[in-house]
C-alpha cells in the first residue's frame, strides 16, 4: 500500500473516534503542519519518477482534500455544539413576570421643610444652614444664656466632651449667631434643621427638627412678627382664617418673648386648623435681645428685629394627621410608604418646583 493510502486510512480511522476540539487540532497539525505527514508528501513530489508523478500528485491532492474537509467539518460541528450550549445557558425567558419596581417616597419631614422654605422665600427670607455639632458659645453664651442660667438645664443638652464645650445643638438659634457674625445687617433668614435634646415620649424625640427665623432691620417691631407668623400659618395649613394666640414667655435671647398657640378642633376624627377652642403650642418667638445683637457686633440702637423657632415635626404631624412623633424616625418602610410623598405627585401648595 502506498504511503498516501496508509496515511488516509490511519487518519480516517483516527477521525472516526469521538474527539474534542484540541485533539482534532492536534491531528490537523500532524497532517498539515510545517513538518506534517501530508506536507512532507508534497515535498517528495520532486523525487517521484516522471511517469508516476501525475498520479502521485493527484492521489495526494485527493487525500489532502478529503482529510481537510473532514477535519474542518468536525471542527465546525464541535464549535456549533459549544455555541449552542452557551446560548442555552443565556436564554432569556420573556414570559417571566417583571421584577417589583420600588419608587422611593419623600419623608413627611423633608416635604414639610420644603413647603416651609418655599412659603418664607416668597416673602423675602433666604435659607441658612448650620452644623448639628455646635460649640457651647453659639448655642448658649452668645444667645445671652450665661453659664448658670436655668435655661441650660431646661434644654437637657447632649454634651460631646467633659468640658462641655461641644454639644449637639439644642435649637436652631445658633444659626442666628452664625449668620449675624459673618455678614452685616439687614438679615432676613430662616434656618431649618435637626436639633437634639435628651427627651423621649409620644410627642418628644431626642432628635427633632426646628426652623429658625430671624429678621433684623431698622424699625422692625412686634407687629411685623405677628404679621409674618400669621401669613405663614395660613399658607402652611391652606386656610383663610386662623386663630393664633401669643402667650408671654421667657427666652434669654428675646425680650419680650412669647409662645404661640394655634386654635384647632377635632371633627369626625380629623383635625381642623383655625376653628374650635383647643390650643396647640407650635413655636417660640420674640424681639431679639439687645445683648445678642451686641455679641455679634450689631448696634442695637440702630437695628432691631424678631426671631422665632418653629417645631417642624409638630407642624407635619398636624398637617398630615400623624399622631406619634416617634414613627417619623423608626425607618419603617411601610409607614414611609403610607405617609411619604410621591416625588412626582406634587401637593397643591408646594411651590418649590413649579414657581
Ligand atoms: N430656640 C427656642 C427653643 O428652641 C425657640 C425660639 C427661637 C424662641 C427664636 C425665640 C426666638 O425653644
Amino acid at each position: 500500500m502506498s504511503d498516501i493510502k496508509k496515511i488516509k486510512e490511519e487518519f480516517l480511522n483516527k477521525l472516526s473516534d469521538k474527539l474534542d476540539l484540541s485533539e482534532i487540532n492536534e491531528i490537523k497539525s500532524n497532517l498539515f503542519g510545517k513538518n506534517g505527514l501530508i506536507s512532507s508528501q508534497f515535498k517528495m513530489i520532486g523525487s517521484v519518477p516522471d511517469n508516476e508523478k501525475k498520479k502521485f500528485a493527484s492521489d495526494l491532492n485527493n487525500v489532502k482534500d478529503e482529510l481537510q474537509d473532514l477535519i474542518n467539518s468536525k471542527i465546525d460541528e464541535l464549535q456549533n455544539i459549544e455555541i449552542n450550549k452557551k446560548l442555552e445557558k443565556e436564554k432569556i425567558d420573556v414570559t417571566l413576570p417583571e421584577r417589583n419596581f420600588i419608587r422611593g417616597k419623600i419623608h413627611p419631614v423633608s416635604q414639610t421643610i420644603d413647603e416651609i422654605s418655599s412659603i418664607f422665600s416668597e416673602i423675602g427670607f433666604s435659607v441658612e444652614e448650620g452644623p448639628d455639632v455646635e460649640n457651647e458659645y453659639n448655642n448658649f453664651t452668645a444667645l445671652n444664656t450665661p453659664d448658670n442660667h436655668p435655661a441650660r438645664d431646661m434644654h437637657d443638652t447632649f454634651y460631646l466632651d467633659e468640658k462641655k464645650e461641644t454639644l449637639l445643638r439644642t435649637h436652631t438659634s445658633p444659626v442666628q449667631i452664625r449668620t449675624m457674625m459673618k455678614d452685616k445687617p439687614p438679615f432676613k433668614i430662616i434656618a431649618p434643621g435637626r436639633t437634639y435634646r435628651s427627651d423621649s415620649d409620644q410627642t418628644h424625640s431626642p432628635m427633632f427638627h426646628q426652623v429658625e427665623g430671624l429678621h433684623i432691620d431698622k424699625d422692625i417691631n412686634m407687629g411685623h412678627l405677628k404679621g409674618c407668623l400669621n401669613y405663614f400659618i395660613k399658607e402652611f395649613f391652606e386656610v383663610e382664617k386662623i386663630k393664633m394666640r401669643f402667650r408671654p414667655s421667657h427666652f434669654p435671647f428675646t425680650e419680650p418673648s412669647a409662645e404661640v398657640d394655634i386654635g384647632y378642633e377635632i371633627k369626625d376624627g380629623k383635625i381642623k386648623i383655625g376653628e374650635g377652642d383647643q390650643w396647640l403650642e407650635i413655636l417660640g418667638c420674640g424681639m431679639v435681645h439687645p445683648n445678642v445683637l451686641k455679641n455679634v457686633k450689631v448696634d442695637p440702637t440702630k437695628f432691631q428685629g424678631y426671631a422665632f423657632g418653629i417645631g417642624i415635626d409638630r407642624l407635619a404631624m398636624l398637617k398630615y394627621g400623624i399622631n406619634d412623633l416617634r414613627a417619623f424616625f423608626d425607618c419603617d418602610y411601610r409607614w414611609l410608604n403610607h405617609f411619604g410623598f410621591d416625588p412626582l405627585d406634587v401637593p397643591t401648595n408646594y411651590r418649590g418646583l413649579s414657581r
